[in-house]
């Protein structure tokens, strides 16, 4: 499973790079309107650090004006990903661009039905928000494994990001069910990170090799 952040700031994006884990990136209207960055801006900065598939998302409701945000976004780079909503529209707009061979992200998915129709329309990836499913009493784990079990039965190409990851279980969850990618926030980044035998074990070297006496390596 590949890991992508989620996330529209830079500071962010810069530390997780340095660590060598990330394959890619996702943003959305509301985490860009968090950064209160212009497009044009954050991607200057952002294309320094993400080589990988990088989704921006069209904010047009109807499927010409999402085409028309499409081809403006794709100007901001190759790698660019045109995150689409799974809606109706969406779907009109995902059919004319997939043939113009646009990579698509269709977001907001909370049914395995509607990643089939993604996936039959020709998206690149579909994006199960695993979180959301959750708030509402429901399992996003569960709906990873289904769309996983219909992709592979009817070997569907297109990839399932697991999104609106909430914790580090998320993640390890997503990676057991199957997902092709996890976009994770970047505090979730840390917490996989960190383990407090981890912190225990460093200090116990650290006194043991006080103690010896021994200098240097
Ligand atoms: C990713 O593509 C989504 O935009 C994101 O993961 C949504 O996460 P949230 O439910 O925490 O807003």
């Amino acid at each position: 499973m590949e890991l992508y952040l989620d996330t529209a700031n830079l500071e962010e994006i810069k530390e997780i790079a340095s660590w060598g884990v990330l394959a890619g990136l996702t943003t959305n209207p509301s985490l860009l309107a968090k950064e209160k960055i212009p497009v044009a801006v954050f991607m200057r900065e952002a294309e320094n650090y993400v080589t990988g598939p990088l989704s921006l998302e069209v904010l047009g409701e109807t499927a010409d004006s999402m085409i028309e945000d499409a081809r403006h976004l794709k100007k901001y780079g190759d790698n660019v990903v045109i995150k689409l909503p799974l809606t109706e529209e969406g779907l009109k707009a995902l059919k004319v661009l997939s043939a113009e061979g646009f990579q698509t992200n269709l977001t907001l998915i909370f049914s395995a039905n509607q990643a089939l129709l993604a996936a039959k329309a020709g998206a690149t990836y579909v994006s199960p928000f695993v979180g959301r499913v959750d708030d509402i009493g429901a399992e996003g784990k569960a709906l990873v494994e289904e769309i996983k079990l219909i992709f592979q039965q009817y070997q569907l190409k297109t990839k399932i990001i697991a999104a609106s990851i909430r914790s580090a279980r998320d993640v390890t969850d997503a990676a057991v069910a199957g997902a092709d990618i996890a976009t994770i926030p970047y505090g979730i980044f840390k917490k996989m990170v960190a383990h407090p035998l981890t912190d225990v074990g460093l200090e116990k070297f650290k006194a043991d090799w006080a103690k010896s006496g021994i200098q240097g390596l």
